[in-house]
């Protein structure tokens, strides 16, 4: 029995050596130790033999079982490791390899130039403020001194989008201009005040390579007391200059508005010629950039601010304009065609 034993195990052992692969390994384990396996049946038999031999036989297969658990156990971890060393030299993979870039969007230009004008403002003190680009008739024209019958209305026509006998202050438009936030921000917060708002505007054009029926403007209020056009002319002075990152000159003209009074037009020298005069300022030297003035007092009175204590500028400039000159961009319509071509052109 003990010879038997002794045979068993060496033959054991030798298939475990000479299998090479995990397959074969587990055809070994069953047949050794699975139910009805060699070392197991001998195990099964001890109850029937004699004390005598049963007290040999007995720790002497258990040890060949240990012996061959542990050597299958070794041999099986040589060959998974065989394995994969197989697999890593057969599977090439270079982390190197650059991996598939996402298409990520761009910032839109006039959003850029934006951003750009917020930070410059920001930086000399006035808080950004935002208005409906659904607004009443009220606080787009009544309220900016503009009556119902006023030929300024002319200037501005747009898109109206309900009866004004509908609605508490006139009927509902698409903005024209980013000038009703001025009141707004009077009501809201009273004098002083050193605000801008940007935002979107509309109006009803036939459009071509320079006029949108959607636009965008950044209006400017500031009120306190002691307020002069020398103050608007200091801020232009420097707002554009910071802009275009060069020494940049303006000029007041007189303009009308209704809700400024006097009413100016602000032009800044032209940059691409120096003031010499070119064809991107019409030969004159100067670039048309704003409508301004001194905000009237109907409109003071309008946000809630009393005129007699305090005054104030105000201003609204196109953003278009400028991120067409800034780029070289020709036709004011790309802008709003969604063209990629075209946006493409403008990465942050
Ligand atoms: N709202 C005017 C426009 O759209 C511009 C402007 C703003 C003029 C503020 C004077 C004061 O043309």
């Amino acid at each position: 029995m003990e010879k038997e034993l002794n045979k068993l195990q060496k033959d054991a052992l030798n298939d475990i050596s000479v299998a090479d692969s995990i397959n074969i390994l587990q055809d070994i384990e069953v047949k050794y130790i699975g139910r009805k396996g060699l070392i197991n049946e001998i195990l099964k038999g001890l109850k029937d033999l004699p004390d005598q031999e049963k007290k040999i036989i007995g720790p002497l297969s258990n040890k060949v079982k240990q012996e061959f658990i542990s050597a299958l156990e070794k041999k099986k971890n040589h060959l998974e490791a065989v394995e994969i060393e197989k697999q890593l030299k057969d599977e090439i993979f270079d982390i190197t390899v650059p991996g598939n870039a996402r298409p990520i969007g761009t910032i839109h230009p006039l959003s850029q130039i934006q951003f750009e004008c917020e930070n410059i403002f920001n930086q000399m003190g006035f808080a950004v403020m935002d208005g409906p680009e659904i607004e009443s008739e009220y606080y787009n024209f009544e309220g900016l001194n503009i009556p119902a019958d006023h030929p300024a209305r002319d200037m501005q026509d747009t898109f109206f989008l309900s009866d004004k006998h509908e609605e508490k202050h006139g009927g509902l438009v698409l903005r024209t201009q980013t000038s009703p936030v001025q009141i707004r921000t009077m009501e809201k917060y009273g004098a002083p005040l050193r605000v801008i708002a940007p935002g979107r505007t509309f109006r009803n054009e036939a459009t071509d390579a320079s006029h949108e029926h959607t636009f965008n403007q950044i209006e400017g209020l500031m009120i306190d007391k002691n307020i002069s056009l020398a103050n608007l002319k200091g801020v232009m002075m420097e707002f554009l200059t910071r802009l275009f990152r060069k020494e940049v000159k303006v000029r007041f003209r007189p303009g009308y508005f209704p809700f400024v009074e006097p009413g100016l037009e602000l032009d800044f020298s032209c940059l691409l010629c120096n003031g010499k005069g070119c064809s991107a300022c019409k030969r004159t030297g100067w670039i048309e950039f704003m409508g301004c003035g001194m905000v009237h007092p109907n409109v003071l009175k309008a946000g809630g601010v009393n005129s007699n204590k305090y005054q104030g500028w105000a201003f609204g400039f196109g953003l278009e304009r400028l991120a067409m000159m800034r780029y070289g961009i020709e036709d004011i319509r790309h802008f709003n065609s969604g063209d990629l071509r075209f946006l493409k052109q403008f990465k942050l």
